[in-house]
């Protein structure tokens, strides 16, 4: 029989593992980049795209690559479809659904006191002069408090938020279909949808300003199985992200000290926040399904095809950046693709700048002006699908 991948121009690299994009892999991209742009990889069973033009094209175009992704485990670990794998009208009304919360002027009123108040409390409880884990200690706790209230289940402990994420997150990589990670999933939902089921007839009685009130309250609501999954995938993915940005962002200018001292002075908080997530961009990967065959770079991508838009590669492309390896806060302003692009463009970009650029950054600085990494040599990065520090011990002065 003659597959699909049989029928392609697309070239092969067998070189490349899943260890090795876990633990390097922005030497890989650096390459592909120049040589082999439009590359099957089958360690990961799909195509890479790593220039910025092509995951912009495949991310805009959704009526030819869909977000519906057969090759993940997704849908068993949450137990349903999120909007992350829907398309079109399906999509948008799921998404329009979550809308309110993330309004700018809810964010304003509502959100950014609300945030400020969480980080004074969390950093105050930060023990001056000795060394900790930011990882720990503040940025997962402050990133799942924060996300509670948006989300309106602010009943969830830190612990159980960041527990209920990671599981998700582990169940969405499930690919060898491990039952004890799904035995996790089933458990963890289990946990989420008893206390949803409470937290609903909350804002059932009082409305407030968080996704699941504008959800359940809405005139003409989606399923319930749907405003509970899109929770999920909101706790799935509004922790890791803020949480790895912010821990980016702080090795980033611990290892620049001119660019800190700049911060400091000038309020550059925005550009370092920008440039921490174009540099190693929390969600580094995102899958698209090929609906009709096609062509990339003059490569025949066919029908039934999954392509893997690399938005870590995307955000280094040289043909938009100078030295775009580098952490730097003063390179002219530019466009990036560490939210991603097109309809499924990150819903919590503007949570996300609030949270950091504007409360927690300067206030962590203003608190510990002398804050230093303990010991850079032991900070190490790490991941495929989401990157990050594993641990940024930091002393508080
Ligand atoms: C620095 C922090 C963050 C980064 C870098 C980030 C990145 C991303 C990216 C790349 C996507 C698109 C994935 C794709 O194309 O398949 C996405 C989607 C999404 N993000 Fe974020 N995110 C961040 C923070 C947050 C926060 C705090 C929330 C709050 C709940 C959030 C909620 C969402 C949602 C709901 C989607 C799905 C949108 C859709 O499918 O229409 N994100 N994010």
């Amino acid at each position: 029989m003659t597959t699909a991948a049989a029928l392609t121009n697309v070239p092969v690299d067998e070189t490349i593992q899943i260890s090795h994009l876990q633990s390097n892999p922005y030497a890989i991209y650096r390459r592909l980049r120049a040589e082999a742009p439009v590359v099957r990889v089958p360690a990961i069973k799909r195509i890479m795209l790593t220039k910025a033009a092509d995951t912009k094209f495949v991310k805009e175009n959704w009526e030819l690559f869909s977000s519906n992704d057969p090759l993940t485990p997704m849908k068993r670990a949450f137990l349903a479809d999120t909007l992350m794998r829907k398309d079109g009208e399906e999509h948008m009304r799921e998404r329009s659904a979550m809308a309110p919360a993330f309004n700018p002027k809810v964010i304003m009123g509502c959100w950014q006191p609300l945030y400020t108040q969480i980080a004074e409390d969390y950093i105050s409880r930060l023990p001056r002069g000795e060394t900790i884990d930011l990882f720990t200690a503040f940025a997962a706790p402050y990133a799942a408090r924060c996300l509670t209230h948006l989300l309106g289940i602010p009943e969830a402990s830190d612990a159980d938020m960041i527990r209920w994420s990671q599981v998700l997150i582990d169940g969405a990589g499930n690919f060898g279909g491990e039952p004890a990670l799904f035995a996790k999933t089933d458990k963890a939902n289990a946990e989420m949808d008893a206390l949803f089921d409470k937290c609903a007839e909350r804002v059932r009685a009082n409305p407030d300003q968080s996704a699941l009130s504008a959800m359940v309250n809405a005139e003409d609501p989606i399923p319930t199985s749907q405003i509970y999954s899109n929770v999920k995938i909101a706790i799935g993915g509004g922790i890791n992200e803020p949480r790895d940005a912010l821990l980016t962002i702080l090795y980033g200018l611990f290892s620049n000290p001119d660019q800190l001292e700049a911060c400091v002075k000038d309020n550059m908080w925005n550009a370092a926040f920008e440039e921490g997530i174009r540099w190693v961009a929390p969600i580094q990967v995102s899958s698209r399904l090929v609906m009709q065959d096609t062509e990339i770079r003059g490569y025949a991508i066919a029908k039934g095809e999954v392509v893997m838009t690399v938005q870590a590669s995307a955000c280094r492309d040289e043909e938009l950046y100078d030295d775009p390896e580098s952490y730097n806060i003063f390179r002219p302003k530019a466009s990036h693709q560490a939210f991603g692009i097109g309809p499924h463009f990150c819903q919590g970009t503007h949570i996300a700048r609030r949270m950091l650029a504007q409360i927690v950054l300067p206030m962590l600085f203003d608190r510990f002006p002398n804050m230093k990494l303990a010991d850079p040599e032991a900070v190490k990065f790490w991941g495929f699908g989401f990157r990050g520090p594993l641990s940024l011990p930091v002393t508080l002065n």
